[in-house]
Formats: C-alpha cells, sequence, structure tokens
C-alpha cells in the first residue's frame, strides 16, 4: 500500500485542499467551544527538528493532544540523527513505532529520503527549499478574512526562499497570482520551487510595483534557518524590500498583512504594518494548529464524513 505524505504544496490537489480548509474550520469551532474531539486516539506523532522552532512544535504538540494522541520530540543534538544514523536506517526504525512523523529540516531530499523509507506517513515541517503547513495556514487565515483567494493577488516582498517557493506551488494549484519582488541573486527560481510555468507569477524590480493592488502582502526574514553565515550580506541587500506603510499604501485599502513569524521589526517588516490594522500575524500564528489538526487527521484517517 502506498503511504501519503505531505512533502511539498503539489502533494494534494486542489480538491483535497477544499476539503482540508473546511475541516479545519470545523475543528477550529470545535476547539473554541471546549468540544472533545479525540479522532486520533492512541495515535503518536514523532516530531524531529534539526533547525529551531516555536510555533511548529507547539502547534502539531498541542494539535495532536487535542486529537487525543501523543507525540514524541526528537531534535538532532538528543538523537542518533546528530551523530551520522544513516535518515534511511532512522526511517525505517521511527516509522515502526509511530503513527505519523514530522521533520523539519536542511535539504528538501534528507525528507524525501525520510519519506521513501518510512511506513508511515511523513509531513514537511519546513525545509530549505518549502514551508507547505505554513501556507495552508496562511490561506486558511486569508479566506477566513477576505473568502476566497482564487483570483486574489498576493504580494511577496523579500528572500526568494520556502515560503516564497511554497506561494508559488499555492498559486498554480488553487488559482491566485504571486507578485514577486526580491534583491538581485535572491531571486525565486521556477524549477527549485517547482511550477509548471510563470502563468501564475511575476517578477518585480521594484518592491513598491509588486505590492500595487495586492490583496495580500507577506514578507519574511531576510536570513533564513542555515543561511546565518551571510546575515551581514543579506542586511545590505535587503535594506529597500522592508514593508512599509509606503508599501502598504500602494496595495488595496483592505489588503491583509502576513508574516510566517519569527519577524525582525526594523528588518523585513517596520513595527507599524506588522503591529497595525492591516496585520494579521496572530491568527496566521494561530491558524497553523487548525489546519495542521486537520491535515494529520486526514494523512491517518482519510475524508470524515
Ligand atoms: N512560522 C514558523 O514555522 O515558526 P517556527 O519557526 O517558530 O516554527
Ligand atoms: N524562511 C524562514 C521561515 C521560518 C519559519 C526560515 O526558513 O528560517
Amino acid at each position: 500500500m502506498t503511504v501519503k505524505h505531505y512533502l511539498q504544496f503539489t502533494d494534494f490537489t486542489a480538491e483535497e485542499y477544499a476539503y482540508l480548509l473546511e475541516r479545519a474550520a470545523l475543528l477550529k469551532r470545535k476547539f473554541k467551544n471546549y468540544e472533545k474531539h479525540h479522532s486520533l486516539a492512541d495515535r503518536t506523532l514523532a516530531m524531529i527538528f534539526e533547525k529551531a522552532s516555536t510555533r511548529t512544535r507547539v502547534s502539531f504538540e498541542a494539535g495532536m493532544y487535542q486529537l487525543g494522541g501523543s507525540v514524541v520530540h526528537l531534535t538532532t543534538g538528543d538523537s542518533q540523527l546528530g551523530r551520522a544514523e544513516p535518515i534511511e536506517d532512522s526511517a525505517k526504525v521511527i516509522s515502526r513505532m509511530v503513527d505519523l512523523v514530522m521533520i523539519r529540516t536542511f535539504g528538501q531530499d534528507k525528507i524525501e529520503r525520510f519519506a521513501a523509507h518510512s511506513r508511515v506517513p511523513v509531513i514537511n515541517g519546513l525545509t530549505n527549499e518549502f514551508h507547505p503547513c505554513q501556507i495552508l495556514a496562511d490561506i486558511f487565515t486569508y479566506i477566513e478574512h477576505r473568502g476566497s483567494i482564487a483570483g486574489k493577488t498576493v504580494a511577496w516582498v523579500g528572500d526568494g526562499n520556502n515560503m516564497a517557493n511554497t506561494w508559488l506551488q499555492a498559486a498554480e494549484l488553487l488559482g491566485f497570482r504571486v507578485h514577486v519582488s526580491t534583491p538581485g541573486g535572491y531571486e525565486v527560481n521556477r524549477a527549485i520551487a517547482g511550477v509548471r510555468s510563470n502563468a501564475s507569477y511575476a517578477v518585480f524590480e521594484n518592491p513598491i510595483d509588486a505590492c500595487r493592488d495586492a490583496d495580500l502582502v507577506t514578507t519574511d526574514v531576510w536570513t533564513s534557518m542555515g543561511f546565518e553565515a551571510e546575515n551581514e550580506a543579506r542586511r545590505q541587500a535587503f535594506a529597500d524590500w522592508r514593508v512599509d506603510d509606503t508599501m502598504m499604501r500602494a496595495a488595496k485599502p483592505d489588503a491583509l498583512f502576513m508574516h510566517c513569524l519569527p519577524a525582525h521589526r526594523g528588518e523585513e517588516v517596520t513595527a507599524e504594518v506588522i503591529d497595525g490594522p492591516q496585520s494579521v500575524v496572530w491568527d496566521e500564528a494561530e491558524n497553523r494548529m487548525h489546519v495542521q489538526k486537520a491535515l494529520m487527521e486526514y494523512l491517518l484517517l482519510g475524508r470524515q464524513p
């Protein structure tokens, strides 16, 4: 039997996303009403972190407990993963003892190799290339505030990184557009992003042009985890890619601002914008938990009536 994994956004169809987003809304309503929902009773999730995390850890761990399951937390430093046990061996062993695995690691190839040797579904909790759980939460958050995202324009300001790549995948699959503006040398790469064509995104030299008439403006740290050695060069290169009031004014009057967090006020975004009335970053963070509960349930149980 083939195992279903969630390694990148394109692993599900638009129709599966429609189901997941609806299910996440139901699970969120139940959570808010303190209604018990133990669909994953006796199931165990292993969470493997090779990079730091606050939101991903708390949202998966709290989410799994709310579904009646339990979690095992592993890091590179406290497991044999940090002592060169082959990823394939780790996958074979861990997946005999748990029902589901979430991994945050470096190269996408690592999670692909783990999944290829896992008996149970594997979820991407962030790689250098992709962050699908975050984009799922972002789209859920957009819909909560503004309705369908189909046909809308998302402005991506900053690094052509894992978040940008995943936005491109989502746009191609769900029928919206991304306007991307990055400094030279930090562009999105269509081959790495894994999109079929450039029909659903456009590249702008000037970030204000990318924000023009956008429905959502979003950005991310200038230096992602694993790229710390480039920090100083990036600070200089990204100085004009700080989301500020001028960029937000170029967008539609009811445009939202999102940031996957953690944020650096005064670097990629001003305090006025991230703490301002258009920002939905706290809903966005909370929604990680609701969409991931729907995701875990779907991977283990399939569609629920
Ligand atoms: N947005 C996000 O993935 O946050 P963490 O790095 O805290 O998990
Ligand atoms: N692009 C950032 C996202 C952090 C959640 C990183 O990879 O570090």
